[in-house]
């Protein structure tokens, strides 16, 4: 029958579109749904144009904000500010990268100034040596565990002073302490990309930073199967960085927020188990005959153990181990071919064991000069160490150093 208004009867596709959705259950269900709409629907134009304004919390459009994603963000928050006393909140992003940059552009302007670790990830050094650099935001990277030199690097037109709470691939800890009295004694933001670390490790805004990030892709997420970034701040500065974030557009999608709320389950179960297996693993592997040195802030030989100690929690160290077999570049390069356990693939803080040659990898845009002013050797290669029996991980370690 053809469709008449109000005679009760529509046509098939006016049909299609006005199914049952099914009951929305009494009970609470064990899993968080998965929002997946793009977009919300409203009773009156009033309310639609409130909740776009502001005047009234609600969801309009999933670029802004959606429920999925905004609670894994706000689960995140609930971990890195679990000591503190002020309430802090978070937002997800689609990427790590796309935390770091959306803050960066929340917390600059032309004529700004970044005070940076030297030894960062390398696509927020190209972010900020590069891309930001043509926008008139200037960067001066510098020694971090030097805190003179960080000192002196800072000035009046100082926004931002960034680290990670661990370096890429030496394990260097940041003294987030110094470092935010520093910032704050300039007038400029301690931003910490604490990816290495975890919530599970240490909890940044508690040592002073004023913004956390992680690249979610790495602990949080722990499966190697989602691609996530998120930041947390109190409330007044991660507005900003939201307001920055539906600018540029990086939102995480519902289904990788879910995986990654997930992963938070099991976080503290898995990254303690990493850490026992990493200081075991650098203990097995420091003092072999064909190697030079091993990078792990549980090692009593790493410049920074102490430290380690007084910020890092239940005598936690990182998951990370970096190996410096002696022999230089091709000693490393066939090391790495022989693990047999180990995979060599690149990120890092999943369940399994992965390994790679620095210099030719992660590192691979730095000259000798900048290697060796990192402390990498160029036969380093980095462990992150998964979730497998730690005597097998030291067994194959042994058989790739033995056997060289
Ligand atoms: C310390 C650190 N920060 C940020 C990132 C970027 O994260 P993503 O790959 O999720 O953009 C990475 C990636 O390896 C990283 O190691």
């Amino acid at each position: 029958m053809p469709h008449t208004p109000g005679s009760g009867h529509v046509g098939e596709n006016t049909r299609a579109l006005s199914l049952p959705e099914g009951p929305v259950p009494a009970e609470r269900p064990l899993r968080m749904p998965v929002h997946r709409a793009t977009t919300y629907a409203f009773d009156t134009s009033q309310e639609f144009a409130d909740v776009l304004s502001g005047a009234q919390d609600g969801y309009s459009y999933a670029r802004i904000d959606s429920p999925t994603v905004d609670a894994f963000a706000e689960a995140v928050a609930a971990l890195e500010g679990a000591g503190l006393d002020t309430p802090v909140r978070g937002q997800s992003f689609s990427s790590g990268m796309g935390a770091l940059s959306t803050v960066f552009m929340a917390l600059t302007e032309a004529g700004a100034h970044v005070v940076a670790s030297r030894s960062i990830y390398g696509n927020t050094y190209s972010l900020l040596d590069g891309l930001l650099r043509r926008f008139g935001v200037s960067t001066d990277f510098v020694d971090i565990t030097d805190l003179d030199a960080v000192r002196a690097a800072v000035r009046p037109e100082t926004r931002v002073v960034f680290t990670e709470t661990l370096s890429n691939p030496t394990m260097t800890v940041s003294d987030l302490p110094a470092l935010a009295e520093i910032a704050h004694g300039a007038g400029a933001s301690l931003v910490v990309d604490s990816t290495f670390a975890s919530p599970a490790i240490c909890r940044p805004l508690e040592f002073g930073a004023d913004v956390v990030v992680h690249s979610a892709t790495k602990y949080i997420g722990g499966h190697s199967d989602t691609t996530g970034g998120v930041a947390v701040a109190e409330p007044a500065l991660i507005d900003r960085v939201r307001a920055a974030r539906v600018d540029l557009g990086p939102c995480l999608a519902p289904d990788e927020a879910y995986m990654l709320h997930r992963g938070l389950e099991t976080l503290p179960l898995r990254v303690a188990r990493q850490c026992e297996s990493a200081a075991a693993f650098a203990a097995a592997l420091e003092g072999h005959p064909a190697v030079e040195r091993v990078d792990h802030p549980s090692l009593a030989s790493h410049p920074q153990h102490d430290l380690a100690g007084k910020l890092f929690d239940h005598g936690r160290f990182g998951g990370v181990v970096t190996v410096h077999p002696k022999g230089g570049w091709d000693a490393g390069m066939a090391f790495a071919d022989r693990l047999r356990v180990s995979t060599i693939a690149a990120s890092l803080g999943g369940t399994h064991t992965l390994a790679g040659h620095v210099a030719t990898t992660t590192h691979r845009t730095m000259n000798q000069e900048e290697l060796d002013a990192a402390g990498i050797s160029s036969g380093a290669v980095r462990f992150s160490i998964g979730l497998e029996d730690p005597e097998d991980l030291v067994e194959d370690a042994l058989q790739a150093l033995d056997n060289g």
